[in-house]
């Protein structure tokens, strides 16, 4: 028997909490536009082959995954991620760490507490997108639209708290879909029977994995999305096809899943930001007591805008620093800012393929030994900072326990910043002379 599996809901409201509407107000932004996709997708017929398998892979929502072929062990039926793990530990290894577990946490579960099932149905598409997950969540949740009977053996129990699982990207009616492999005879895109007599019978090769189109169904708004000052909210893959790194044929996955690893590192991750950047400073003295100061960021390890969403900011600082300490001579941010309320874009500074970011500053130095400091600051999660920050000074009465969660998300959001090593340079001692300093 299918489970029985809640796809639509109506629309409730809990604890006649107020921010439900602003946060409604907010993010239906987000689900319309993939209404919107669906239409479209339905119009438009794919041309290639990439194009047509991914429009049905991705059909939103996902279909459930039903019963189980004859012959699977309660291990192959199984949907837990920890259950691939079994035999693939090393992707199971890597995807443990990778943001694509965690895309399910306080963040997203205090506005599940103030959204409808279908709100909170259309979050889930990208966050924890099977049809099982949206499930479980509804049981969780108390939607109106659950399932009545229990969860079949092959849905574990937490599994919509697991975030992007592996079936989430891998397995369609309990068929795996895979990249073709490497191994000469292995089975490859040749031979894309799925093979009995395998664990799992096998697999179904195809090329879609390593295309970049794989990864836009969750990191591209459709042209009729959410824009601000005629820009798309969501448009790493646009400005990934216009990239020089596009033109040089590297996909999403060549610089996010290199050796077909499953880390996914981002912005949240200093190595991957400090290999994707060059930053360069150059010190000139223009007269006994002044100095014109250049700082040059590029983003040449980036395949798109750096960074690509609203929500990270990056802070340059540069600091004069002397025996009688140190004083900033020049502050400036990079990110594209936009309202809390999502209503208005405030600044756009990110630095796009190609492009560069220059922080410029003249400064009087005293005699003796100076040196010029730059700083780099990483807010991966800025945005929602200061968007849970409103939401709970707006909202003084809100349900104590949506409250604690609104709080231990601002936590984990806010814990996310680091910073990258500063570049330090020692001011040049005669007038006309420079100095230089690059990292990376
Ligand atoms: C009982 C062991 C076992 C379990 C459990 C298992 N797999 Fe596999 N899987 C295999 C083996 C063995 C292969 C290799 C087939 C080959 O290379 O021809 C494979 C192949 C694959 C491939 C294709 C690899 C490629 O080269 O493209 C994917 C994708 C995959 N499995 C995903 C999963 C996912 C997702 C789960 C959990 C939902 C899972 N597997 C559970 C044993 C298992
Ligand atoms: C966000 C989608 C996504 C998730 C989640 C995901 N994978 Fe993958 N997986 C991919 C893509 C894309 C590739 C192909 C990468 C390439 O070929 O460059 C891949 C490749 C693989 C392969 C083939 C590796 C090889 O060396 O041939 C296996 C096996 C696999 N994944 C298993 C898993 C398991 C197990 C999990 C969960 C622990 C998982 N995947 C989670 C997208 C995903
Ligand atoms: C089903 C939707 C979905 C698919 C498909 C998907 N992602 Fe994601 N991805 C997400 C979500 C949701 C997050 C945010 C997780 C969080 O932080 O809660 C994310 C996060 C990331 C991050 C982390 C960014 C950071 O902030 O550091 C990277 C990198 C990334 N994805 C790359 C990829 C690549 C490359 C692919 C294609 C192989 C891909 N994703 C496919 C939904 C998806
Ligand atoms: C089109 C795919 C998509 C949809 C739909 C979507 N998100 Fe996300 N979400 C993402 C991606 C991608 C990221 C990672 C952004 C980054 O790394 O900067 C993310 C990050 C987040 C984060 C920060 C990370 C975390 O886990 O705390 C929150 C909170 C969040 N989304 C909430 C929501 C809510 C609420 C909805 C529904 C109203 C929603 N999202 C709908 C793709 C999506
Ligand atoms: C040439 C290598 C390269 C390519 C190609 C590339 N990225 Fe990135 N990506 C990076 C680096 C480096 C970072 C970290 C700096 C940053 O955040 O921009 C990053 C960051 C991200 C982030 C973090 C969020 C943010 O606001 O920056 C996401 C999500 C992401 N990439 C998704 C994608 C997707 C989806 C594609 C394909 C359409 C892609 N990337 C193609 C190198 C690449």
């Amino acid at each position: 028997m299918v489970w029985h599996l809640p796809l639509t809901g109506r629309l409730m409201q809990r604890s006649g909490v107020r921010i439900a509407i602003l946060i409604i107000a907010l993010m239906l932004a987000v689900a319309g536009a993939w209404e919107v996709y669906r239409t479209l997708a339905k119009d438009h017929v794919p041309t290639d082959a990439t194009a047509q398998f991914l429009a049905q892979y991705w059909a939103h929502p996902l279909a459930p995954q039903g019963e189980p072929p004859p012959g699977f062990s309660s291990l192959e039926a199984s949907l837990a991620p920890e259950s691939c793990g079994a035999c693939h530990p090393e992707q199971y290894a890597d995807w443990r760490t990778s943001l694509h577990s965690h895309s399910i946490g306080p963040g997203m579960l205090w506005q599940f507490r103030v959204l409808s099932q279908d709100e909170s149905n259309s979050c889930l598409r990208c966050h924890a997108p099977l049809a099982e997950q949206k499930a479980l969540m509804a049981l969780q949740q108390g939607w109106t639209n659950a399932p009545k009977t229990p969860a079949p053996a092959y849905v574990s129990s937490d599994l919509h708290l697991r975030g992007l699982v592996c079936a989430a990207c891998h397995v369609r009616r309990h068929q795996r879909y895979g990249p073709p492999a490497d191994k000469p005879n292995a089975q490859d895109a040749q031979n894309p029977a799925p093979a009995t007599g395998q664990p799992h019978n096998g697999f179904i090769a195809e090329r879609a994995f390593q295309d970049s189109r794989f990864c836009a169904t969750c990191h591209q708004f459709p042209p009729q999305g959410r824009s601000l000052a005629g820009k798309l909210v969501e448009n790493t893959y646009e400005e990934w096809r216009t990239s020089l790194a596009a033109g040089q044929g590297l996909a999403c996955q060549n610089c996010h899943m290199p050796g077909k690893r499953h880390l996914w590192r981002g912005i949240h991750d200093r190595t991957m930001v400090d290999k994707g950047l060059r930053r360069e400073m150059i010190i000139k003295r223009i007269s006994a007591s002044r100095l014109a100061v250049q700082a040059i960021i590029t983003a040449p390890g980036v395949g798109h805008y750096f960074p690509t969403y609203v929500v990270p900011k990056v802070t340059v600082t540069l600091e004069l620093r002397n025996s009688a300490g140190t004083r900033e001579i020049a502050r400036h941010v990079i990110g594209r800012t936009v309202s809390v309320d999502m209503d208005r874009e405030l600044s756009d500074t990110r630095i796009p393929p190609g492009g560069n970011s220059v922080v410029s500053a003249e400064v009087t130095v005293p005699p003796g030994a100076n040196y010029i400091e730059m700083r780099m600051d990483i807010a991966p999660a800025e945005h929602y900072v200061r968007m849970f920050e409103s939401m709970l000074e707006r909202n003084p009465k809100m349900d104590p326990a949506t409250q604690s969660m609104l709080r231990e998300a601002i936590q984990k959001a806010e814990a996310t910043a680091y910073r990258l090593d500063d570049l330090v340079v020692a001011v040049p001692a005669r007038l006309g002379e420079s100095q230089h300093a690059v990292a990376n």
